[in-house]
């Protein structure tokens, strides 16, 4: 039987550019929904992209009208891990030193860069015929309303929010730039406090909306997690769901990552990886608890909390270890912790490879997140067998069971779980953390628990391939 064929629509796609956990997804899913859909993936083809290493090919130009100025468009393509990519060249979307601006702001003319990548989206779907769409966060969220304007696009619109925070909010002067009629500036279409807001165009323009756990599905319809849009998801409540993200085993997998100094399949074959990079980042002490931090220096992540605790952390027999980029106020507080305290190091920038070292090393890894829409970090945590300890919001909240409840006989992972997003909390959970590693026999029973859990995308992927079925009926 033929597949039907679907189109991915991303601004992030590991591994040929990646600045977050959208990246990580846009690879994944796709993997796991080629066995059952004809998927192709399309993202920017961005300066920073290897083409020759990806083999990298162009495939079709032609041009797109926007907003009264013609934009000279190039397809690539290549197959990867047989998933066909589609790429986007133009240079006003990808010419640039950032993916989305430096860390502090997005770029000024992002809203006519993604607005073209949604504009080739649609010409896309065109041209090769796809029975799904499925676009994901505000970079291409306008596709949904140009999918919905085409009559004849008969394209079926799944919409994904991974981050709420982050919703593409512009001046209205830019609509004619964008070719976007105002009769659109309204309450119930793109006016977000007299702004322009890309997002409301996924969530009102596709047939579906999902988000990346079924906690933050919920918590996205409070203030607290909101972000302005709370009263707008709930008009648009029915169509909305939340379905967690998992992660490719073949690429998180301690058994067979060629990153490691050694590969391992349990709590003990983690001996060598630990001791290896203590003695790279001139930490000492084996035998006391390493916890690492991994990811970007954001609000979200709960950066403020880590400043502020660690100093008391760095007082206990431990090791820490941080690894990540982000805002420069954020990098200098945690550079000048890391010189104040021989226990604490910080390796700034993002780098897989050290990642993986980081992950295999730790005993624990710490997410004391203020909102997680679903997090990765966990997952990949649980797989390398380093105890995640985290702020039960969202996707952490679905995937982590606390501990003490620890049950050897169900599928969840185990971690340190506190309830209140404060420097306490994590403090006191850093200390519950260092007890349960003393008790050798039952921490090394919870890590190889926690390393056997499947967090691939199985279960998941059924759950999309669900929803495009209903839709494309
Ligand atoms: C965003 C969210 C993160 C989620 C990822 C992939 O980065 O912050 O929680 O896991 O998207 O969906």
């Amino acid at each position: 039987m033929n597949k039907k064929r679907m189109l991915f629509a991303s601004s992030e796609v590991y591994p040929f550019v990646k600045t977050g956990g959208l990246a990580d997804v846009s690879h994944s899913l796709p993997r796991a929904l080629n066995e059952s859909y004809a998927v192709s993936v399309v993202l920017p083809l961005y300066s920073s992209i290897d083409r020759k290493q990806f083999k990298i090919k162009p495939i079709e130009s032609f041009e797109i009208a926007m907003g009264g100025s013609l934009y000279a468009v190039e397809v690539y393509g290549t197959i990867y891990e047989n998933v066909a990519y589609r790429f986007i060249y133009a240079p006003l979307l990808c010419d640039r030193e950032f993916l989305y601006g430096p860390p502090e702001c997005g770029y000024e003319d992002n809203a006519l860069r993604f607005g073209l990548f949604s504009y080739a989206i649609a010409e896309l779907l065109r041209r090769e015929k796809y029975a799904i769409a499925h676009l994901n966060d505000w970079q291409c969220a306008l596709a949904a309303l140009l999918i919905k304007e085409d009559s004849t696009l008969e394209t079926k619109c799944v919409y994904t929010i991974h981050n709420l925070a982050y919703q593409g909010v512009f001046p209205p002067s830019l609509l004619p730039q964008i070719g976007i009629n105002e009769s659109y500036f309204t309450m119930d279409a793109l006016e977000f406090y007299n702004q322009v807001n890309f997002m409301k165009a996924g969530i009102a323009y596709a047939d579906a909306v999902t988000t990346v756990s079924p906690t933050y599905a919920k918590e996205i319809l409070t203030p607290e997690f909101g972000c302005g849009l709370e009263g707008f998801l709930h008009v648009h409540r029915r169509k909305l769901s939340g379905i967690i993200n998992g992660i490719d085993p073949d690429h998180f997998s301690p058994s067979c990552d060629e990153a490691l100094v050694e590969k391992y399949t349990n709590a003990k074959g983690k001996k060598s990886s630990k001791s290896d990079l203590l003695k790279q980042l001139g930490l000492k002490g084996s035998s006391k608890p390493l916890f690492a931090f991994i990811g970007r220096f954001t609000h979200q992540k709960g950066i403020d909390i880590l400043v502020e605790s660690l100093p008391k952390i760095a007082q206990m027999e431990c090791n820490v270890v941080l690894l990540g980029e982000g805002e420069e106020g954020y990098r200098d507080a945690l550079a000048s912790l890391s010189e104040g305290y021989g226990n604490l190091h910080l390796s700034f920038g993002y780098d897989e490879v050290i990642s993986h070292r980081m992950y295999a090393a730790a005993d624990f890894l710490l997410m004391p997140s203020l909102f997680e829409p679903c997090g990765l970090n966990q997952m990949i945590a649980y797989a390398y067998g380093a105890v995640p300890i985290v702020n039960k919001v969202g996707g952490l909240a679905d995937t982590v069971k606390k501990v003490e409840s620890y049950d050897e006989n169900t599928p969840f992972g185990y971690g340190v779980v506190f309830t209140s997003p404060t420097s306490r909390s994590l403090v006191a959970a850093v200390k519950k953390s260092c007890e349960l590693y003393s008790d050798k026999k039952h921490f090394e029973a919870v890590v190889n628990h926690n390393m056997k859990c499947d967090f691939s995308w199985s279960e998941s992927a059924k759950a999309y391939e669900g929803i495009y079925a209903r839709l494309s009926k």
